[in-house]
């Protein structure tokens, strides 16, 4: 005997208690929803970048962020951690218009854009960081990271490694971002999501959490808004001449024991 639900069919004889089989059926029902929203959701995403030329999907969360929380001004000079294959460049430099200047950080090659300086690296090696303070030069007014570990399937690993990137970002800020300044920033959910949030309310004036529209429905991404810098955590610039691409910077950790 078969018991069916939509398209999937289950046979009995392999279930072990028939209240189980109820809720397991259920289950795989809500998970079969779940995943026909996801791709709907998906497919939408991707054929509108596709039309309006964006590099990403990712390019409608970072717009619908700005729609919402006001980011971006013109003139504004801003950095991009995580920033291949480019979509938020994109929608930044768009944003900041002719007289803003927008850099972006990646691990991965980013295809040239005009008038987007990108650098090939580590963020959370000195190397890298120096590099990006050579040649950003100044103050940033915002500083985006859609940073994102390597999915190991792992919740509790991804969400540390997250966090982890997280706090990278945050030194960028204690480095480089001006007073009232502003940071968006993409965390994987989990149980330190709160300590992270008390290391920005430390930074910033204002501290909020989204999701917005174009995150796909199941995800446990959110995106942090931290606006109203108080850079009273600013360090100095330097960092050691000897910095080398495995050197790891060494002060980045919050207080998350
Ligand atoms: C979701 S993608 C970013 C998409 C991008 N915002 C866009 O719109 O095209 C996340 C990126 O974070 C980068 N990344 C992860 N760890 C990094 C690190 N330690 N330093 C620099 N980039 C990193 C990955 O290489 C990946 O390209």
């Amino acid at each position: 005997m078969l018991v069916g639900h939509g398209t999937v069919r289950v046979p009995l004889a392999a279930m072990p208690h028939p209240c189980v089989t109820v809720i397991s059926v259920m289950a795989i029902g809500k998970h079969m929803h779940e995943r026909w929203l996801e791709e709907r959701h998906h497919e939408y995403y991707y054929k509108l970048a596709k039309k309006m030329d964006y590099r990403s999907r990712a390019s409608f969360k970072l717009m619908q962020i700005d729609d919402r929380f006001n980011i971006f001004r013109d003139g504004d000079r801003v950095v991009d951690l995580g920033a291949a294959p480019g979509g938020w460049l994109q929608v930044a430099k768009e944003r900041v218009g002719e007289e803003g200047f927008v850099i972006g950080v990646d691990l991965r090659p980013i295809q040239p854009m005009p008038g987007v300086p990108t650098i090939i690296g580590d963020i959370t090696e000195d190397a890298t960081m120096k590099r990006l303070l050579d040649m950003f030069q100044g103050e940033a007014d915002v500083i985006i990271s859609d940073m994102a570990p390597n999915i190991s399937g792992h919740y509790s690993t991804d969400h540390a490694r997250s966090i982890d990137l997280c706090m990278y970002a945050v030194n960028v800020c204690d480095r480089i971002l001006k007073k009232n300044g502003k940071l968006v920033m993409k965390v994987f959910y989990g149980d330190m999501f709160n300590t992270l949030i008390k290391e920005l309310e430390r930074r910033f004036r204002v501290v909020k959490v989204h999701s917005p529209d174009a995150s796909r429905p199941t995800s446990s991404e959110v995106y942090v808004i931290a606006k109203g810098f108080l850079a009273e955590t600013r360090v100095g610039l330097d960092i050691p001449e000897e910095a080398t691409e495995n050197k790891k910077q060494f002060s980045v950790k919050g207080n998350f024991s």
